[in-house]
């Protein structure tokens, strides 16, 4: 194993396998807090959600401090309280306990015991939550901008659980795995075969917050005689029946505008020689974004365990009329939600769970971009700075 490659796996330690705490991340979507707490498991902690007096969606820890009782199988008897199913102990959104409905208002509990409350943020139906240490920087500045845009723009959003730490996730994107792991994806059969080339994609960093890859040379396309094999891969050539019929689409997308084309960080951009290449990347604290050109797709891995992720898909598409967006839900509904989300992202989950993540690793050149995901993560906020000496040391 040559250094560089030692390196790359022993930094793969160095990364928390729950996830970096210093960030706001997505935890549910609005719709489904109503008159009852809700639970989510997020970065190892299990949150209890709940309405505000405001109406707005607050966020508490779960356990309750009298005896552990679990507050997401309590009720809301008052507006913006939750209470605890064991004994009663009432907590308003500020972490306050506030009655005591077992012992009567003479209790002494109230005003000295508290919830930790975690800030929240609510943007286009989906709740985010601040689980840092620190004091939560300011949201708008770390989650995609789309989020903020107008309603033009419409965000198609769905979650899945994959079994599978939330490293695993994130490292599965911008690799050279895509045409092989994805080649009979319904996609992939719209575009031809395709060869990335040994060093596969150009990383490099935006802003100290995004990892940015491109491919250098357009990707070769076609079979190729492989001398190890005295034989061509793929074995069929059948696209190419049908690829004819794909060529306008194909060619729209390639000369698409970027989604967010005065924005490098968030819109993944890549100028070479002046002319705009289709790139993708990775984004602090677990992202993945890829300009689809006119839409943007974001794979938002959410750690709930260490073994365990919850993934949000996010579409975004701007459409300036009614029934613009009415019919690109209908396209987002009937095609691309199997398309993408279930048809091709399933054969990245089905390698992925049965990946040896801990074995020791043989990187190869075209392994650059996950290199660099790693080594950005390494300098995420909330990392020890690498100056300080070990604990204990
Ligand atoms: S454990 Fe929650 S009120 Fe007793
Ligand atoms: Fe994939």
């Amino acid at each position: 194993m040559s250094d560089s490659q030692s390196r790359s796996s022993a930094i793969k330690t160095q990364i928390p396998e729950l996830g970096l705490t210093e960030y706001w991340y997505p935890a549910t979507f609005a719709k489904k807090v109503k008159r009852r707490p809700v639970g989510v498991r997020m970065l190892g902690e299990t949150l209890v959600l709940f309405r505000g007096r405001d109406g707005h969606v607050a966020a508490a820890s779960n356990t309750c401090p009298h005896r552990g009782g679990s507050l997401m199988h309590g009720v809301c008897h008052y507006k913006g309280t939750v209470a605890c199913p064991y004994h009663g102990w009432v907590f308003d959104e500020r972490g306050e306990c506030v009655a005591v409905l077992s012992e009567g208002p003479e209790s002494a509990m109230p005003g000295k015991v508290r919830l930790r409350i975690y800030p929240t943020a609510e943007y286009k139906g989906l709740v985010f939550v601040w689980m840092g240490n620190g004091k939560p920087v300011p949201v708008e500045n770390e989650i995609p901008p789309e989020f903020f845009e107008g309603r033009e723009t419409a965000l198609f959003i769905s979650a899945r659980r994959w079994d599978v730490n939330w490293r695993v996730a994130l490292e599965n994107s911008l690799d050279s795995h895509v045409m092989y792991v994805h080649r009979n994806a319904l996609l992939q059969l719209m575009e031809p075969y395709q060869q990335f080339g040994r060093t596969g994609y150009s990383p490099r960093i935006v802003n100290g917050r995004a990892a940015i890859g491109y491919l250098r040379d357009p990707p070769r396309t076609g079979r190729e005689f492989y001398p190890g094999l005295d034989d061509y891969w793929p074995k069929t050539e059948w696209r190419r029946l049908w690829l004819w019929i794909f060529a306008w689409r194909n060619a729209r997308i390639r000369n698409s505008r970027p989604f967010l084309e005065d924005n490098e960080e968030w819109g993944m951009h890549t100028m070479v020689d002046g002319r705009y290449v289709r790139s993708a990347g990775h984004h602090l604290p677990s992202m993945f974004r890829f300009d689809f050109g006119g839409q943007m797709f974001t794979r938002f891995c959410v750690p709930i365990d260490a073994d365990t992720t919850r993934v949000f898909y996010i579409h975004a598409a701007r459409r300036k009329t009614r029934l613009g967006r009415a019919l690109r839900a209908a396209y987002y509904h009937l095609f691309r939600n199997w398309a993408l989300n279930i048809n091709f992202s399933t054969q990245d989950y089905r390698v992925m769970a049965a990946q040896d993540y801990d074995a020791p690793e043989m990187l190869s050149a075209s392994d650059g971009q996950l290199v660099r995901w790693r080594r950005l993560l390494l300098t995420a906020r909330g990392m020890p700075d690498p100056r300080d000496p070990p604990a204990g040391g």
